[in-house]
């Protein structure tokens, strides 16, 4: 059996200048949680040429959803972004990562930060029924330069709300919470210094962050990652893993070189 499924395109969004996000059929052989990544990409000259890529779409849907930048000069996104209704790419039959909700002790409160493409996983964990029977209130925070970049924003707000299966959830239990770096918006600066001075806790009128209480996944640019770790090793959060859940987890948003 081959090492990937054909999937059809069955929409493309192109958000800015370097962002879009696509959307698939799904085999239904291909089982993942909210918040893995999986291997996807496109035929060239007879073989795959494959990147990681998180699902943003939720593990009940019967589509697929992935969230890219544009790199002018990536072997695959160059290409990827020109993809159109009908055309097929590859999907890997096998998600992995961290994100996952086991990964990670019950507690309080769930922070979900991530800056650019990281917000992929979120929106697959932000659908998915079981955060909210176990945390209060889930904090999505997305982290980008620009305003325009803030993709999903209006999908969370309007529509989020009205679902079928979450709407209820969403309604009384999560809190998105979108930050600008660049130009003038109602929140703004860097997640670590949001979470640093204590304005992050402050605006959405939540207590301070506590490593006894509350649990936090980071998904980003490499540099954000590590800065935001110390931040959370600094107040004794502790890394989760599947063989031991902990306070934290984070998981590198995949960007191509
Ligand atoms: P800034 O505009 O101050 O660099 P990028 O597009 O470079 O991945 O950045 C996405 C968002 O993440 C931007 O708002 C950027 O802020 C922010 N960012 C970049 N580096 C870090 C970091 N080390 N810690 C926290 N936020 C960061």
């Amino acid at each position: 059996m081959s090492a990937y499924t054909h999937e059809t395109v069955l929409s493309v969004r192109h958000w800015t200048a370097t962002l879009f996000s696509f959307t698939t059929t799904r085999s239904p052989s291909f089982q993942f949680s909210n918040g893995q990544f999986t291997m996807i990409g496109l035929e060239t000259d007879g073989r795959p040429l494959v990147r990681a890529y998180s699902m943003a779409s939720a593990n009940y849907e019967d589509t697929l959803e992935f969230f890219s930048i544009k790199v002018p000069d990536g072997p695959l996104t160059s290409r990827l972004q020109l993809i159109k209704e009908s055309d097929r790419i590859l999907v890997s039959r096998k998600p992995t990562g961290t994100l996952v909700i086991h990964n990670l002790l019950p507690g309080r409160f769930l922070y979900l930060l991530s800056t650019g493409t990281g917000l992929a996983p979120f929106m697959s964990v932000i659908r998915d029924p079981e955060i909210y029977e176990r945390y209060e209130k889930v904090v999505l925070v997305h982290g980008c330069r620009q305003i325009a970049e803030l993709a999903y924003g209006e999908r969370i707000v309007e529509d989020l709300p009205q679902d079928e299966l979450i709407g209820e959830y969403v309604r009384d239990q999560l809190i998105y919470y979108p930050t600008v770096t660049r130009e003038p918006f109602h929140n703004r600066g860097r997640i670590t210094d949001l979470v640093t001075t204590g304005q992050l806790c402050r605006d959405v009128a939540l207590p301070p962050l506590d490593n006894a209480l509350d649990r936090v996944m980071l998904c980003g640019s490499p540099q954000m990652l590590k800065d935001m770790r110390s931040v959370l090793e600094e107040r004794g959060f502790v890394e989760g893993c599947a063989s031991e859940p902990g306070q934290f987890v984070l998981e590198r948003a995949f960007v191509e070189r």
